[in-house]
């Protein structure tokens, strides 16, 4: 597949199989995320790879239980609300990994001003090597909403996080159960010339 074609094709997966991820797929989507440029090289992201579905599961538990305890409020970005509205209906029930067999989170530096924009194209790159392997993924924000809350705090320094990290970012991978999809129409994302 051409890297085209990968990004042409690539689609944010809600719904997941059975099927686990191969560990040779796995690596190779790691090592993608790890060639991602970064800011003055300083490669220091820091990926979590959650398999375990009862840590997904527990993980999720606590940071839907934090969103069910907080207020929606006017003009809140969408997603969270959402978030905050599900967590509050459905608890525990409220999947926000769609039910995948991976969960990757990707943690940087406190305090380092490039830790988001590593952790997205480390993301991106990712994405695109997993469309190239027939596997599914999507960008999960919700922990990166909550990565100063304590109770979650707890939970991903059980997994690895370090005491001087933050997570920027997260995403789930495995194989989809949506069928091919087509690119979203593209409304947005102006370009602008001076030749
Ligand atoms: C910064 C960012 C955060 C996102 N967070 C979430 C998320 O938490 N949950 C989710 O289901 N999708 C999330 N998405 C996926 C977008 O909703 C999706 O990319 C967009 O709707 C376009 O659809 P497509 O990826 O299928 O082209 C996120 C995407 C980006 C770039």
């Amino acid at each position: 597949m051409q890297v085209k074609e990968a990004i042409k094709t690539r689609r944010s997966v809600r719904k997941y199989t059975d099927r686990p991820v191969e560990d040779r797929m796995l690596e190779e989507i790691l090592e993608a995320g790890t060639y991602a440029p970064s800011g003055g090289n300083n490669q220091s992201t820091h990926f979590l790879v959650i398999e375990d579905p009862a840590v997904i599961a527990r993980l999720r538990k606590v940071a839907t239980e934090q969103f069910a305890q907080m207020q929606l409020k006017e003009g809140m970005y969408k997603s969270l609300a959402a978030t905050i509205r599900q967590s509050k209906e459905k608890g525990e029930l409220y999947d926000f990994t769609y039910g995948a067999p991976v969960f990757v989170l990707l943690a940087n530096k406190r305090g380092y001003g490039n830790a988001m924009a590593d952790c997205a194209l480390a993301l991106e790159n990712m994405f695109l090597q997993a469309t190239e392997l027939g596997i599914g993924s999507c960008y999960i924000n919700q922990i990166h909403w909550l990565t100063e809350n304590e109770a979650v705090l707890d939970v991903l320094y059980e997994i690895g996080l370090e005491k001087d990290e933050l997570i920027c970012a997260g995403a789930v991978f495995g194989y989809s159960a949506m069928g091919e999809r087509a690119p979203l129409e593209r409304f947005g994302n102006r370009i602008t010339y001076m030749k």
